[in-house]
């Protein structure tokens, strides 16, 4: 079967649930965060070509539904390169979703915060991503149905989501950062001396996700909304070592903020 007959498959599979035009993307403790309206759901394992994920806590999931009368798809969970997938696994979602006629895409993640002056519980709106997989989603023939060759990556962080973004926060009393997300392989935490190569390239959060998708969205045509929640200092900024305890135990505590903000922001997305 060729690529393209695979995406088909799974477009079709989703279809079956409807027709959103956005979807969102939910990280690392997040995946509860947003209820839909008279939602159907698929398990990733109902849906043909889709990864299995590995990781607890990470259960895959694909859900429609409204959220204040806009149609949303709502994938619950996500795979991981650390896991061993290919990078064309880990993007094989956020591409079926393009050719289910989705136009903006959401990606939450929890991150390290490496800039000074970023504490854990911040929200943080990523403005542009540094790619330190050493991997690309794209390499290998391009599938010139989804995108061009070489996509461009300029404003792959929309300026206007952004902004729209940044008012719903203000209109809410949820006040937003914004930053520069760089993409670890993971699933060793950085090191101290990683992580401050990393600040003088100008990056302001770290994590090992996102940037796959966002690259497939961006070569597929898609908006794209990124929103990491800070969830500890990076390695070496504070004393303390990272546990993935207090990643989660800090996503928990601002699950319902997120849950607060997307649920505000989705039905004034311009789609
Ligand atoms: N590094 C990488 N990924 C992460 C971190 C971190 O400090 N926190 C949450 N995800």
């Amino acid at each position: 079967m060729d690529h393209m007959e695979r995406f088909r498959e799974a477009a079709q599979s989703i279809r079956e649930l409807g027709s959103p035009k956005v979807a969102v993307v939910l990280g690392s403790g997040l995946s509860r965060i947003l209820p839909l309206e008279g939602e159907r759901v698929k398990k990733f394992t109902e849906i043909p070509g889709f990864p299995r994920p590995t990781v607890e806590g990470h259960a895959g999931e694909v859900a429609v539904g409204t959220l204040g009368g806009k149609e949303v798809l709502v994938q619950r969970g996500r795979i991981h390169f650390y896991e061993g997938y290919d990078l064309a696994e880990v993007v094989f979602p956020v591409r079926v979703y393009a050719l289910v006629g989705v136009r903006i895409l959401i990606l939450t993640n929890a991150a390290g915060g490496i800039r000074f002056g970023f504490f854990p519980g911040d929200l943080v709106l990523i403005s542009d991503h540094i790619n330190f997989l050493g991997a690309n989603p794209l390499r290998g023939p391009n599938i010139a149905e989804l995108g061009p060759r070489f996509p461009d990556m300029s404003a792959a962080y929309d300026p206007e989501l952004r902004k729209l973004a940044r008012e719903v926060g203000a209109e809410l009393g949820i006040p937003l950062k914004e930053g520069v997300y760089l993409a670890a392989l993971g699933p060793s935490y950085e090191t101290p001396a990683e992580i401050r190569a990393f600040r003088a390239w100008g990056a302001d959060l770290v994590g090992m996700s996102t940037v796959p998708e966002v690259i497939a969205a961006r070569h597929a045509g898609m908006r794209v909304l990124g929103i990491s929640v800070v969830t500890n200092f990076a390695a070496g900024v504070a004393p303390q070592p990272l546990s993935h305890e207090e990643v989660l135990e800090v996503t928990q505590a601002k699950a319902a903020e997120l849950g607060r903000l997307l649920s505000a922001l989705i039905p004034r997305l311009p789609v």
